[in-house]
């Protein structure tokens, strides 16, 4: 399995499970057939409230001799209600308690947006806190110190740009070591890769498969399909394979960690699977023509009215 190295040598592994949208009652069983078809990346957060499980069968793995924890690639995020140089802590024990685990992997600041502690989800103006009250970079202080105290071996981000990268990294002198973002052959991210790879900041690609399994409010009427795309399906066939998995080996072709969702055994191994296929220049050639900068996650549900936080403030 192909890995992104850390400066101390640590390597992730580039290919992980996804846990966003997966339902309780169903996650336990795909985390537990995932490590053995031979996934070792796992990719979680607070907010996605299924940690628990995951946690279960992670400490079940384990126990059955299925996968050592030290084999295991654990990452988790922490959730907007709880930025703030102490808060943090909280935060990270939080996951920590329900992923039965000591440390995590890599532990990520979500999204560059602040919540009241007790807010899950915005749905008014003084929902928010703004960055001026809560800056980032005493957020990024309290992620420090959770490296510091072995709780996380390494820190990062999601969903930053490049202008609140720089914001980041010029107000604390440290920086993060990955950025989580969306991308896909529809979303590129050009520019933001060439910024993270020349800063070493190491890239994960969320909605590889354009996330239809999104709740409808959140899906746009004239959203197009990625596996239904006539250029990536004649990929597929050429190739001999899913358009899934060619949306996968695309984004390990590029040097990004991906993230495929899914609770299916069947697609668990097929996503697994395309690790193994090699797609040609040609191919890449083909896929880097269907850019359009289209996110499917775009983020408005920060920038309501009232809100401080804007759609220009998130991607720039
Ligand atoms: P399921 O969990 O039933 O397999 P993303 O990773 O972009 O968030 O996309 C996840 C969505 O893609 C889910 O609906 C998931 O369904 C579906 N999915 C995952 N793997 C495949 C595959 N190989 N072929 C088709 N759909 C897939």
């Amino acid at each position: 399995m192909e890995t992104l190295k850390f400066k101390n040598n640590d390597e992730m592994p580039m290919f992980g499970l996804g846990t966003w949208k997966s339902d309780k009652g169903e996650v336990y069983k795909a985390v537990r057939d995932a490590i053995i078809i031979g996934y070792k990346h796992f990719d979680c957060a607070w907010v996605y409230e299924n940690e628990s499980e995951i946690g279960d069968a992670l400490s079940d793995a384990i126990e059955n001799g299925d996968i050592k924890r030290e084999e295991l690639w654990i990452t988790s995020k922490l959730w907007n209600n709880r930025h703030g140089k102490e808060q943090v802590r909280t935060g990270i024990e939080e996951s920590l308690k329900s992923l039965k685990l000591d440390y995590l992997d890599l532990y990520l600041i979500h999204w560059p947006v602040s919540l009241k502690p007790d807010v899950f989800f915005p749905t008014k103006p003084e929902d928010f806190v703004s960055l001026d009250e809560n800056p980032l970079a005493e957020t990024w202080t309290g992620m420090i110190k959770c490296v510091e105290e072995g709780l996380a071996k390494h820190i990062g981000v999601s969903n930053f740009s490049i202008k609140n990268l720089k914001k980041l990294i010029t107000n604390t002198g440290f920086k993060p070591e990955m950025n989580q973002i969306e991308m896909h052959p529809m979303l590129q991210q050009k520019d933001v890769m060439n910024y993270c790879m020349s800063e070493n900041i190491h890239l994960t690609a969320y909605s590889p498969l354009g996330s239809m399994d999104r709740i409808p409010d959140s899906k746009a009427d004239d959203e197009p399909n990625l596996l239904e795309h006539t250029v990536i399906v004649k990929i597929a066939e050429k190739n001999n394979c899913t358009p899934a998995q060619v949306l996968i080996k695309w984004a390990l072709q590029r040097g990004t960690a991906v993230i495929p969702k899914s609770t299916n055994r069947e697609r668990l191994k097929q996503n697994f699977d395309a690790q193994n296929i090699n797609l040609s220049e040609n191919d890449m050639n083909e896929i880097a023509k269907l850019d359009k900068n289209y996110r499917f996650l775009k983020g408005d549900f920060w920038a309501i009215k009232g809100s401080p936080y804007s759609l220009e403030f998130l991607w720039g």
